[in-house]
């Protein structure tokens, strides 16, 4: 009798014997949500003023998250954020009221990393610095202690400071026949939809597939021949055409920053 009312709770509770009970993802945040304030659960990871990976990496391919201008406020998103993917790079202001060492001012953290753990419809888990920034001056640690909290989040337009503009990063490996683009410090919806390039001499863009994180790809029968020039959509529909982004003779591992921005 006791085994089966376990039982009953158990699958009541998603299942799990023990543990706390899996919840189901919320809907999917886009750029064009209204931008409502929504509970989400916190957590952090990695070093406690770091950017969270050890590696400064993460799933969306930007390196150097520790770095300007994202500054270690990194977020790993959970599926309706993260969007396998098609979430990276877009940004949200979070806050938090509970407990004391909450400041309940709003920060801004970009999505950087993705978390499918099943605690909450929208998770963030946070670089250690990220979630420090939510806390009073000088209680950042205390902040961190908590380990988890309630906070709200909201998206938001991505801002760059000074005069970031848009980079395009031809990814190691790439070889004339097989060319990979990760697009990062996209201002404005700051996530990518479609990635379309046009070869030295072509009269039309063609599309690029998603690959993964913020890198998008292309098998081509013929070699790839710069300089090549990159259009880019947005969630949003934004569009922008930099002419001549990758140059001739142009190689794998190497950043090409545009002198554009949305
Ligand atoms: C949420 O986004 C992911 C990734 O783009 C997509 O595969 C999925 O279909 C979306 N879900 C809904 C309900 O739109």
């Amino acid at each position: 009798m006791l085994v089966a009312v376990a039982v009953v709770l158990a699958s009541l509770v998603g299942g799990a014997w023990c543990g706390p009970p899996k919840v189901p993802p919320g809907k999917n945040i886009s750029a064009t949500c209204d931008g409502k304030w929504l509970d989400a659960k916190a957590t952090w990871y990695g070093k406690p003023t770091g950017a969270g990976p050890d590696d400064n990496g993460g799933a969306c391919g930007f390196k150097e998250v520790n770095k300007a201008p994202f500054n270690g406020m990194g977020a790993c998103g959970n599926a309706p954020i993260f969007k396998d993917g098609f979430g990276c790079g877009s940004c949200y202001e979070i806050k938090c009221d509970k407990p004391a060492e909450c400041s309940g001012e709003p920060v801004v953290v970009y999505i950087t990393d993705m978390n499918y753990e099943p605690i909450a419809a929208y998770h963030f888990d946070l670089a250690g610095t990220a979630f420090g920034a939510m806390a009073k001056k000088g209680e950042e640690e205390k902040l961190r202690k908590a380990g988890i909290i309630d906070m709200q989040f909201r998206r938001v337009k991505c801002k760059y400071p000074g005069d970031t503009k848009i980079a395009f990063h031809v990814e190691k490996g790439c070889n004339p026949n097989y060319f990979a683009l990760l697009v990062k410090f996209v201002a404005g919806d700051g996530d990518i939809v479609g990635v379309e390039i046009k070869e030295k001499g072509a009269d039309e863009f063609k599309p690029l597939k998603h690959s993964w994180g913020a890198i998008w790809r292309i098998d081509a029968p013929k070699p790839i021949e710069g300089p090549i020039s990159v259009r880019l959509t947005t969630e949003g529909g934004a569009k922008l055409t930099q002419d001549d982004a990758i140059p001739a003779g142009w190689k794998p591992d190497t950043l090409y920053p545009s002198k554009l921005q949305f």
